[in-house]
């Protein structure tokens, strides 16, 4: 809870700091700054999912695995409220600045409009997600409808990705870097929850196997 309320307060600061940036002539100095632009542009959330996204998909017998996974809920929870400030700052940005602007240009830049509209859907899509995370609700939902929700996750990861590309393909240059280090990651997940099905379906039918030869 302590988590929570510490993540909401950082949450609500950033939040009233953008609010002031854009109304009045407040402006952040330093390393205050640099904190402030690192948790708006959505960078610390994205290092929380990123965990969460692995601790999914390595070797569930590791001890790092055994770790993440224990804590799992409450990194998605605090995760998700990293990311309420840039959604919702962002969205208003976008209504209220750039698409009246766009309407009177003339001019729709698509690759902007594309990468804000998949960010609009991520965020939604993870709203479910980050309320049944609370172990209160989560008691609540069976456990079908829990795994089917949980699904719900894969589409958010690659919206996610789909999203940061688009950024970083809409930049005035190409960050290789970055863009290499964001494929890097999400492809290594891929691979390795590609690894953990097919090593699942296997085990499950290695003990349908066994279960038919003890029949027989
Ligand atoms: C309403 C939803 C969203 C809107 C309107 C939105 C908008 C934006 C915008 C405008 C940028 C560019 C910022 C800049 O140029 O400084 C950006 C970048 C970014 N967004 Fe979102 N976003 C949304 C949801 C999300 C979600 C759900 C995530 C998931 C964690 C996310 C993660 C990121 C990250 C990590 C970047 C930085 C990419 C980089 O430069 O490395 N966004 N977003």
């Amino acid at each position: 809870m302590a988590y929570y309320l510490v993540s909401a307060l950082i949450g609500i600061i950033i939040t009233t700091y953008e609010v002031l940036r854009v109304t009045s002539s407040a402006k952040l100095y330093g390393t205050v700054l640099y904190l402030e632009k690192v948790f708006i542009g959505g960078y610390v959330s994205i290092a929380f999912f990123i965990l969460i996204m692995f601790a999914g998909a390595i070797n569930p017998k590791w001890v790092i695995t055994k770790k993440l996974l224990s804590i799992r809920a409450e990194l998605a929870i605090i995760a998700s409220i990293f990311i309420m400030p840039h959604s919702i700052i962002y969205l208003i940005r976008f209504i209220v600045l750039k698409l009246p602007k766009a309407f009177k240009t003339g001019v729709i830049p698509k690759l902007y409009i594309a990468y804000i509209s998949i960010g609009i859907i991520a965020f939604f899509i993870m709203i479910p997600l980050f309320i049944t995370s609370f172990k209160k609700v989560r008691r609540k939902i069976k456990g079908i409808q829990w795994a089917r929700l949980q699904r719900f996750a894969y589409i958010f990861y690659f919206l996610v990705y789909i999203h940061i590309l688009l950024v970083l393909l809409n930049g005035k240059y190409i960050e290789w870097l970055k863009l290499s280090s964001y494929t890097t990651i999400f492809g290594i997940y891929v691979v390795f929850k590609l690894i953990k099905y097919k090593n699942n379906k296997q085990a499950k039918l290695d003990y349908t196997k066994r279960v038919d030869k003890v029949k027989m």
